[in-house]
């Protein structure tokens, strides 16, 4: 830090600079987070001050959290789940397993049974947590193989995890089957809809993934991806709200007598963001939303296909994959653990960049 401090414009100016080395959002074909709606933008301004660490000094921006959280519940089929805003995925994925170790203290060698498809803050969840992470092969379609995981669970495993709109190939576990494992193991059940909880609900005939299904604990659901809310926003929901209780601290000097969050201080400007979207666009919103970037990957699809890629699987979401080659110059995509050329088609990749994009991949073939 240097000693005398340089005008706002100077700052900004500075800032603007580096801003602009950013990539722009027209060419980044493989992120899971998008430009926030803009409503999302100006309501975080609003709450930049807020903390939600401390609610009793901001009530207002609490009840904000607890009507994001009845909201996404009512998404999940269960208006009231438990829940709190988190950072992302990551950390809802870590705090459902910290409960799932919690509420089985008998097991002495925990392990976690996961998916091949598994995000990889199941990795640093283990390492934070000392579990062992046993990882299920795919079975058909880039699906975990439930036979096999009902194999690899035994009494020390401590969760079992479905995930809902897998990373790399946006494909959905059969949740029922795995929260039967999870039941007759007696363990903890989690999904990872992180990615899938803003865009399952609004496919035509989505599959049973969420608290529909009995059995399952606690679901990761982030408004930062397809919920177009600012960055950083998750959410960990649980059946039973009662069960944060098993992460309580005591929290003397806060104006709330215990925390069961993993941060401290939360910031609520992300969470009334996100909140505002979802009142702003309503389920309708989200369907003509969710119905764009199907189309849209449809159509990226085709395209590839006519310039001699072979899809790995039909998409059922917004993601697509293919082998055979790569992608031009100057676009941003990326590759699964297998190879495969890996496509997200959020809301910013349109049917113009679409089309831009499979332009320049019939030019670099020709
Ligand atoms: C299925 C899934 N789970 C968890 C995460 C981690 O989310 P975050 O990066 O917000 O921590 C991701 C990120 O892409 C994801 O796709």
């Amino acid at each position: 830090m240097e000693d005398k401090g340089c005008s706002r414009e100077e700052v900004l100016s500075f800032l603007a600079g580096l801003r602009a080395e950013d990539l722009h959002h027209d060419h980044i074909l493989s992120s899971m987070c998008t430009i926030p709606h803009p409503i999302a933008v100006a309501v975080h301004e609003m709450f930049s001050a807020t903390n939600l660490g401390d609610p009793g000094l901001y009530p207002g921006t609490t009840k904000v959290e607890d009507l994001l959280i009845h909201s996404l519940g009512e998404l999940m089929h269960l208006p009231d789940a438990g829940g709190y805003s988190t950072s992302g995925g990551t950390e809802s994925n870590l705090q459902a397993i910290r409960i799932a170790k919690k509420l089985k203290p008998e097991a002495k060698k925990p392990n976690i049974v996961v998916p091949a498809s598994a995000h990889f803050s199941f990795d640093k969840t283990c390492d934070m947590l000392g579990l062992e992470m046993r990882i299920v092969p795919y079975g058909t379609n880039y699906t975990v193989d439930t036979e096999k995981m009902a194999e690899m669970v035994d009494k020390n495993t401590i969760a079992v995890a479905a995930v809902a709109g897998t990373t790399e190939y946006g494909m959905i576990d059969d949740v029922p089957a795995v929260a039967r494992i999870a039941e007759e193991q007696d363990c903890f059940c989690h999904v990872d809809a992180a990615f899938g909880g803003f865009v399952i609900p609004f496919l035509e005939n989505p599959p049973l993934f969420d608290f529909a299904v009995p059995g399952v604990d606690s679901i990761s659901l982030d408004p930062h991806k397809m919920g177009l809310a600012t960055i950083p926003c998750g959410s960990l929901l649980l059946r039973d709200p009662e069960v944060f209780g098993c992460l309580n601290v005591d929290t003397p000097y806060l104006t709330v007598k215990k925390q069961c969050t993993l941060a401290g201080t939360r910031p609520g400007a992300d969470v009334a963001g996100a909140y505002a979207v979802i009142k702003h666009l309503g389920r309708e919103g989200f369907r003509a939303l969710v119905a764009g970037c199907m189309e849209n990957t449809r159509r990226l699809v085709a395209g590839m296909e006519a310039c001699g890629y072979c899809r790995v699987v039909d998409p059922i979401m917004n993601v697509a994959a293919f082998t055979g080659g790569d992608a031009p110059a100057g676009w941003t995509v990326s590759h699964t653990r297998a190879g495969h050329l890996r496509f997200v088609i959020m809301p910013h990749v349109t049917r113009d960049v679409i089309e831009c994009f499979l332009a320049d991949v019939a030019a670099m073939q020709a």
